[in-house]
């Protein structure tokens, strides 16, 4: 079941708005970063497989439903996914987490993965591929397909923004993994970067320009 999930809680879309403010500080930017996922981690694991276990409160025995936090991979497109990864870890701290590489060759266009590291048994895990702007959709769709080799037992794709474009490519390729979004922007442009957006996300996070 695929779809697009848009995350419009009115903390997360207060959020990204000052986010999206050019002279916002790259500490402001990263915080900020981590407090959406964080939130967003809420609607994305809405139907996250739960157990019921046995505790002994202070008072008697009873019983309470836990998620199996271990059976759950947070899979981050390097290098922006870490900033959501980030966020996300800090609700559900015992997640696995993946790590997969890519650029596109400036001269072929072609994504080439540099990098791919995955936790083991991933056929028996739900997997959450996060990467900040799905914007033309090749690092998405790249991702997708490549941990789709491994046949994890549910897939999701999380990102803050995305644009017409990118969810018709994502959509295309993968009609089957939801995707979820803080916001659908107008459009991408020319170099490929969504308008209005957030600009370069990787540089925002890491203060590299
Ligand atoms: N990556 C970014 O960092 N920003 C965009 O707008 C598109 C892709």
């Amino acid at each position: 079941m695929g779809g697009v999930h848009l995350v419009d809680h009115p903390l997360v879309q207060h959020k990204i708005t000052l986010m999206r403010r050019k002279d916002a500080s790259t500490n402001s930017f990263r915080r900020l970063v981590h407090e959406v996922s964080a939130l967003m981690a809420y609607e994305v694991l809405r139907d996250v497989g739960m157990h019921e276990v046995e505790v002994q409160t202070p008072l008697e025995r009873t019983t309470g439903n836990v998620i199996d936090g271990k059976k759950l991979v947070f899979a981050s497109i390097l290098r922006a996914g870490t900033g959501i990864l980030d966020g996300m870890l800090e609700v559900v701290p015992s997640a696995r987490v993946g790590h997969i590489g890519l650029y596109r060759d400036p001269k072929t266009f072609v994504v080439v993965e540099y990098y791919f590291k995955m936790p083991s048994d991933l056929h028996e895990r739900d997997v959450v591929v996060v990467d900040p702007m799905l914007a033309t959709g090749h690092s998405a769709i790249a991702a997708v397909d490549r941990i789709r080799e491994y046949r994890p037992k549910s897939l999701k794709f999380v990102c803050l923004l995305t644009c017409p474009e990118g969810l018709a490519a994502m959509g295309r390729a993968h009609p089957d993994v939801p995707v979820y979004t803080a916001a659908v922007d107008r459009q991408l442009d020319e170099h490929g970067y969504i308008l209005p957006g957030l600009g370069d996300v990787g540089d925002r996070i890491f203060g590299t320009k």
